[in-house]
């Protein structure tokens, strides 16, 4: 089985990010062939800033390195490095109706927020399914937010093979229900665009101050607190132990403790939860060449699984 997700460098990690799509991604290299890629070409849809483009490459990767990815077990690369992915991407446009790409929420979301309309941030789908059909990838995992872009590749899946015959691989979202959406700092879903995000490298008095702000309601300290809905609870649950869960549950529906020692007990969690990640990314960051290297050897295993398949659509379109 191969595995195929991809992670844009346009800020820092969070724990959406982190619960939402790393974490499940780095389980599953276990469990089959993993390519893992820095969607590059996709960030150049928001981010403008030359060097912060690069500076935020060189931090993913020492993020996804940091978090559990293991490039003995999975193939890690930059997408731009790959040559042929923007030649799949315009094959697949010429069939794609606008009508798809126009019922997209991320596109209507992200023009809404303020980005300009342009034609990158529009076909920003069908960049995506070249990246999920060139590696002939059978599950994609992602978080909730990216299911609508999986629905289009395997649309444009069958709106190739029915044209041209069987040649591109049908693929799966893998999403993870449990962490699909993952509550920022307002109890809204946690994304850089509502800055209500926690990260996962944040500095310990940077994040201190982020957990003590989290919004909560006015239950006085020695009453019952609600468990549903709750952001501290949501949070702790994915950091602390099961007993520390177990306790800090027991203690919302037993009263007598206030927010302010509930939020204590999610930050210590938190440290403590990320605390080897930290070093091990302390660690890679000393030796840049790692890294470096790392991702050129990806790039260019992935840069022959890509030819093959280009080759082949090329073949199939009357490019040869
Ligand atoms: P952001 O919303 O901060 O811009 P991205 O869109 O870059 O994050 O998301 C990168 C990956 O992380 C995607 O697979 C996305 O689904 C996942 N993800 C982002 N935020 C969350 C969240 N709050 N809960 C679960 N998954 C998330
Ligand atoms: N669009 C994804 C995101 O914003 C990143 C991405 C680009 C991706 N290409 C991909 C994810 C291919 C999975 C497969 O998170």
């Amino acid at each position: 089985m191969r595995i195929l997700s991809g992670i844009q460098p346009s800020g820092t990690l969070h724990l959406g990010n982190y619960f939402g799509m790393m974490k499940p991604a780095i389980e599953l290299q276990e469990r089959g062939e993993a390519f893992y890629f820095i969607a590059d070409l996709h960030a150049l849809t928001t981010v403008r800033d030359p060097k912060a483009l690069a500076a935020n490459c060189h931090d993913v990767a020492l993020d996804f390195l940091a978090c559990g990815l293991d490039p003995k077990k999975s193939c890690f690369f930059r997408q731009s490095e790959v040559p042929g992915i923007a030649d799949l991407a315009w094959i697949l446009s010429a069939l794609t109706p606008m009508g798809l790409l126009e019922r997209c929420h991320s596109y209507k979301d992200k023009t809404t927020r303020g980005l300009t309309p342009t034609h990158g941030l529009f076909a920003y789908p069908v960049l995506m399914a070249a990246d999920i059909l060139i590696y002939e990838s059978d599950l994609v995992p992602v978080g909730r937010d990216q299911k609508q872009h999986l629905e289009v590749t395997r649309d444009l899946v069958g709106k190739f093979n029915d044209a041209y015959g069987d040649i591109l691989k049908m693929p799966e979202a893998h999403i993870q229900e449990s962490t699909a959406v993952v509550p920022g700092l307002d109890g809204a879903k946690m994304s850089k665009s509502y800055h209500n995000t926690i990260g996962i490298f944040e500095e310990e008095k940077s994040l201190r101050k982020k957990i003590m702000g989290i919004k909560t309601d006015s239950t006085p300290v020695e009453e019952p607190k609600p468990t549903q809905g709750s952001t501290i609870l949501d949070l702790y649950r994915l950091v602390a132990p099961p007993e520390e869960v177990a306790r800090m549950e027991a203690d919302f529906q037993n009263g007598g403790v206030g927010y302010g020692d509930f939020k204590k007990r999610l930050f210590e969690a938190t440290l403590a939860h990320f605390a080897p990640f930290r070093a091990r990314r302390a660690e890679l960051a000393a030796n840049d060449s790692t890294v470096l290297d790392i991702l050129e050897a990806g790039a260019r295993r992935a840069g022959d699984l890509a030819a093959k398949t280009l080759d082949k659509v090329r073949r199939a379109v009357g490019l040869r």
